[in-house]
């Protein structure tokens, strides 16, 4: 049985005092006994302060991106080993923001993936395809095109606890959330590439969904079998939104 995950993506919001609200808050009203693995984002800077916040609460780091490169002058970069000593676990690696906003082709989200794995961290691999994409009718090749491009580069194994996010871009603060049908489509079409390699690592894989979930439209995304928790922007940083995303998450299992 997969443990569901929910994981908020601060984006580039808040300050160093309303992150540590915002984890008090979360870290004050998730139920100890849950069901479920949370995980919070915040920006890099924020990071080590947020860590101490976390400690003994069993909610866990994330970073929003990595550079692909190990270290030396890669002037503004951080490295997956940095993310790890200041007490992440995960790293978002391919939102679409990244793809989109800096220019991160599919071969550059593989270098980091591959990066990420490097120093013994969990990525979040993001995929998902644009409106104009969808309808064409290209969801599945796109999808296929952006998990492949990591896929061809490692071994299955190296899958490990990975987790994949399906976030179709229109649906990113969009409001737009997919019908729980529509992901669903498509996470068992993610679920089907990976178990064509390994049935096993099908079995365990975490694929979230993400795009526009909120408290009230989780408990339905979540009820479907291949969706296993939510990469969740907007209502990520509000505490009783992501609290009630949690419990949502909860009653799956
Ligand atoms: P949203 O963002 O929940 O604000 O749509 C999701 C994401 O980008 O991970």
């Amino acid at each position: 049985m997969r443990r569901p995950l929910v994981a908020g993506n601060w984006k580039l919001n808040g300050s160093r005092a309303t992150g540590a609200a915002l984890v008090r808050a979360i870290a004050g009203g998730i139920e100890r006994s849950r069901a479920v693995d949370v995980m919070v984002c915040p920006p890099f800077v924020y990071l080590a302060e947020i860590a101490a916040a976390l400690q003994g609460t069993g909610i866990w780091l994330g970073a929003q991106s990595v550079s692909a490169e190990s270290g030396g002058a890669f002037t503004g970069e951080v490295a997956a080993a940095m993310l790890r000593d200041v007490g992440c676990s995960h790293v978002i690696v391919g939102h679409s923001e990244r793809r989109a906003l800096f220019g991160e082709s599919d071969e550059v989200v593989a270098h980091k993936f591959m990066a990420v794995r490097a120093a013994a961290l969990q990525p979040v691999l993001c995929v998902g395809e644009t409106l104009d994409e969808r309808r064409q009718g290209s969801t599945e090749d796109v999808v296929r095109r952006q998990l492949e491009a990591v896929l061809q580069r490692i071994s299955i194994e190296k899958l490990g606890s990975a987790v994949i996010a399906y976030e179709p871009v229109w649906a990113i603060g969009t409001g737009q959330t997919a019908t729980p049908e529509q992901a669903q489509a498509v996470h068992a079409f993610i679920r089907g590439l990976v178990a064509a390699r390994s049935a096993r690592m099908a079995a365990e894989l975490r694929i979230l969904y993400g795009g526009s979930v909120k408290g009230s439209n989780a408990r339905a995304l979540f009820a479907m079998p291949d969706i296993d928790g939510g990469l969740v922007g907007g209502a990520s940083l509000d505490a009783a939104d992501f609290l009630a995303i949690c419990s949502a998450a909860s009653g799956k299992t």
